[in-house]
């Protein structure tokens, strides 16, 4: 990935192109007819004179402006600028000098693409961010470098994440994630990091872990991201994120149909080391564990079973009915784990748990399952300023039925019907009495119909939604 330089101005130096914003009703430049341009969200305008190419985006009606519609306007117009070549750019701010942060999120966000394996570098066919100006008025500049700070922070570690993401299965096995944690929180100040291999998960009770992991040649692990931003004594938030490293479904294997993009079944691990490795940055006063389970779901000799009985960390028993619910078996251990050494306040979990939550709210928002309903609150409000919309879905004590067993705790599927919150008290079961909140990532972890501020590929979903949680203060 590039270093991108960003920088606050007053005036353009140089010959950056310039990106202006325009609502619906501006009037239009001189030439244009409406047809043309009417300043719909996203869309956008190219201009050229002497001076050089002004692309023009769309921020749709004045009234509904909020800061995702600067982050994806000017995501729009920066994926358009690369396109067409473009290296510099310059915001012209002036009019938003409160959607700073958004518009340098967005712009960031927009400019990464995976580059993958295939073509020859040297044959570029769109341009690299390497300049980035941000236009305000004198009064405005501090505040402008605050916002464009912490934004370049929490994006770029976003790209790092989704590049990590979108690695094939073959490039990035738990081990080489757990590799990956370890380089990426060295030289991070307060932040630790502990990896469990599979002699360490026998020795320690993992029994969840390691019966998902047993089908693959590469060995599962767990990798636990600690960062102390408080004193030693306040408790801290769990973050815990599922990353199947790929899910072939096991021996209860996946049709063949789309099964490559279950290369991002480890998004939710990946949101989490993003998350920790931000807050390092930001250096947020406050204690956060991030714990991540990492596997590969493949069919085996040694593949765990239909029918086997798991001994979890904590004791707790699950029934295997189908060796596809594997998720929902790692994050047992790794929640237990949280719980039995933290005592955190609360435990956010992150998982493309169900294909059942992307029939139910499709790709634009999380599922939000918890019962705490100021944890609920805190999230929904953090999704609507990040645009990583969540939505609550019921997670109550009737769902418990869905997974009786006769012979274990629990088993590992229910029926069809409400499946999505039958996962989701599954989990729960292992937070016992800890605050928790679900968030079923499964339709908005990655994208293969990419919007016009976004490339497809992982999204880095739940990384910019938590850290303003966090930082809007968790009520915990
Ligand atoms: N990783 C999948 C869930 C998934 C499916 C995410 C499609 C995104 C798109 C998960 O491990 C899984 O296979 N879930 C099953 C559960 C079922 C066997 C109870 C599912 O949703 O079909
Ligand atoms: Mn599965
Ligand atoms: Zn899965």
């Amino acid at each position: 990935m590039s270093t991108l330089k960003i920088d606050v101005r007053t005036a353009p130096l140089g010959s950056p192109d310039l990106i202006t914003y325009f609502v619906k009703g501006d009037a239009l430049p001189a030439g244009v007819p409406i047809s043309e341009f009417d300043g719909t969200i996203c869309s956008t305008l190219l201009l050229r004179d002497k001076t050089g190419r002004t692309l023009v985006v769309g921020l749709g009606d004045k009234e509904k402006i909020e800061p995702d519609t600067l982050r994806r306007a000017t995501g729009a117009a920066i994926k358009h600028l690369l396109k067409i070549g473009g290296t510099e750019a310059a915001l012209d701010l002036t009019l938003y000098p409160d959607h700073v942060a958004p518009a340098v999120e967005g712009a960031i966000l927009a400019s990464y693409k995976f580059l993958g394996f295939g073509k020859d570098p040297s044959k570029k066919t769109r341009g690299v961010l390497d300049k980035l100006q941000l236009l305000v008025t004198e009064h405005e500049v501090t505040n402008a470098r605050v916002q464009a700070h912490d934004a370049e922070i929490i994006a770029t570690i976003t790209n790092t994440i989704r590049d990590i993401g979108n690695l094939p299965g073959n490039m990035l096995t738990p081990p080489i994630l757990a590799e990956k944690a370890e380089e990426l929180a060295k030289d991070r100040a307060n932040l630790t990091v502990k990896i469990w291999n599979e002699r360490h998960l026998a020795r320690d009770g993992f029994g969840g872990i390691l019966a998902v992991g047993n089908g693959s040649a590469h060995p599962p692990r767990l990798i636990v991201l600690e960062y102390l931003g408080a004193g030693k004594k306040d408790k801290p938030v769990a973050l815990v994120g599922k990353a199947v490293t790929f899910d072939t479904g096991g021996i209860s294997i996946k049709p063949g149909a789309q099964m490559d993009e279950m290369k991002w079944d480890k998004m939710g691990g990946l949101a989490v080391i993003g998350i920790l490795l931000a807050a390092a940055d930001l250096k947020l006063p406050i204690n956060i564990i991030g714990l991540i389970p990492a596997a590969e779901n493949m069919p085996g000799p040694d593949a765990y079973r239909p029918g086997d009985i798991i001994t979890t960390l904590d004791g707790k028993t699950i029934e295997v009915l189908n060796t596809d619910a594997e998720g929902r078996i790692i994050l047992a251990d790794a929640i237990a784990h949280a719980r039995l050494t933290y005592k955190p306040s609360a435990i956010i979990e992150y998982s493309t748990l169900t294909g059942a939550v992307v029939m139910a709210l499709g790709y634009r928002r999380a599922g939000l399952f918890t019962s705490e309903d100021k944890l609920r609150d805190a999230l929904v409000t953090a999704g609507k300023t990040t645009g990583e919309l969540v939505w609550p879905l019921p997670v109550d004590e009737e769902y418990k039925e869905g997974t009786a067993s006769e012979v274990a705790t629990v088993k590992n599927i229910g029926g069809r019907e409400g499946s999505a919150c039958i996962s989701a008290s599954f989990v729960k079961t292992w937070a016992e009495d800890v605050p928790f909140v679900h968030l079923d990532i499964a339709g908005t972890a990655w994208t293969t119909k990419p919007p016009a501020h976004l490339e497809g590929g992982a999204t880095g979903f739940g990384v910019r939604l938590t850290l303003q949680a966090l930082r809007a203060g968790l009520p915990v």
